[in-house]
């Protein structure tokens, strides 16, 4: 074998040494954690006010034992998101850009929601795995078949995890949003919208959008509180269940952001044919979300999302490749099926029209 070969063999799929991703993997678990903890400590948020501080200033700050603090200093300045010179700790540029502020957008909310609902879940993957069912969804009281249901029944939990998954799509949503397949909308249904973040972001974009969102009723009302006071007339709830009820008439475009992944192929056959049954003709559908390669062999975000669904969200459902989801929209009856790939963090946008 020659050295290019060799190089080849030992390249992960993003193109990476292999061994150096497997020796940052084995540790990530812990450094993740650590990268949280000097989140939920406000170490980055502290520097970025100060610009820099010696240990003792950011001692005085967080509170916590000096050797406790060291420990985590240190494991935080292994991943290079706090730099120490000459005793001095500054955020890195991206420590600066990501974590720093309370902004909506910011990963520190992304990370408090990985940190208090993925990750614990994470250590019953071979149990869920072996049985074929989400044996993490146990931990939350309940008998509904989803987290997204169970988590009404604890608002503080359920506020962390849509303020996470609302940064997430902050940090994602704005090529979608210029998309000019969106000029021509009318009037949107926006099905399992959430807290409305994507419904907002394309209400600013284009004024002439009205935007019904479908969510359960929790979630609805943290949509009001968040969207619909923004969007006064231009964005209105629709609060149910989108298994049980029916899809409201009116529209001329269905948007699924981040829901049809969460399910089966069976279910998504079942909503997509809803969406056909509500839409005029010339009316459109979009899915929007994560796609793995065609090949299934490569994206990260993806791989973690469709870990979470089978451990713990609903015990099934994958971030599908787009072929998949052209095949779904083809078979209820959707003509001029494509996909547009490589949007951020892995999404695709995957289109029909009703004929
Ligand atoms: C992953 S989130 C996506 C939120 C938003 N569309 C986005 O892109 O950020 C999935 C959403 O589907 C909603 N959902 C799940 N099952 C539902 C159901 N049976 N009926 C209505 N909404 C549901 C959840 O409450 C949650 O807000």
């Amino acid at each position: 074998m020659n050295a290019s070969e060799i190089h080849l063999k030992n390249a992960s799929p993003e193109g990476d040494s292999v061994l150096d991703r497997f020796h940052f993997l084995v540790n990530a678990p812990a450094l993740f954690n650590a990268v949280a903890t000097a989140v939920e400590l406000g170490i980055f948020s502290h520097l970025s006010a100060q610009g820099s501080a010696t240990f003792e200033q950011i001692r005085e700050h967080v509170s916590i034992p000096p050797h406790q603090l060291r420990v985590l200093m240190q494991a935080v300045c292994t991943t290079g998101l706090l730099v120490r010179r000459d005793g001095v700790y500054e955020n890195s540029a991206v420590a600066e850009d990501l974590l720093a502020s309370d902004d909506d957008d910011s990963w520190s909310h992304i990370l408090l929601g990985w940190k208090e609902v993925y990750y614990p879940a994470f250590s019953r993957m071979t149990s869920a795995m072996r049985s074929g069912t989400n044996t993490a969804l146990s931990d939350y009281p309940g008998d509904e078949p989803t987290l997204y249901q169970r988590l009404s029944r604890n608002p503080d939990l359920e506020s962390v995890f849509h303020r996470a998954m609302s940064a997430f799509t902050l940090r994602s949503v704005d090529e979608l949003v210029e998309r000019p397949e969106f000029s021509s909308v009318r009037h949107l249904l926006d099905i399992g919208g959430g807290d409305g973040t994507t419904s907002g972001k394309l209400s600013a974009r284009h004024p002439e959008m009205k935007i019904t969102v479908f969510d359960i009723p929790s979630v609805s009302e943290l949509a009001r509180d968040k969207t619909v006071s923004r969007f006064e007339g231009r964005v209105e709830l629709h609060p149910g269940d989108f298994f049980q009820d029916e899809f409201p008439r009116g529209a001329d475009s269905v948007l699924f952001s981040h829901v049809l992944e969460i399910f089966s192929a069976e279910q998504i056959l079942g909503q997509l044919k809803k969406a056909y049954d509500a839409l005029p003709s010339g009316g459109k559908v979009f899915i929007y979300g994560y796609n793995v390669s065609d090949d299934e062999t490569r994206g990260i975000f993806s791989a973690r999302l469709g870990l979470y669904f089978n451990v713990l969200a609903s015990g099934q459902g994958m971030a599908y490749p787009a072929k998949d989801y052209e095949t779904w929209l083809s078979q209820v009856g959707f003509d001029e099926v494509h996909t547009v790939s490589g949007l951020p963090y892995e999404h695709g946008l995957s289109m029909g029209r009703k004929p």
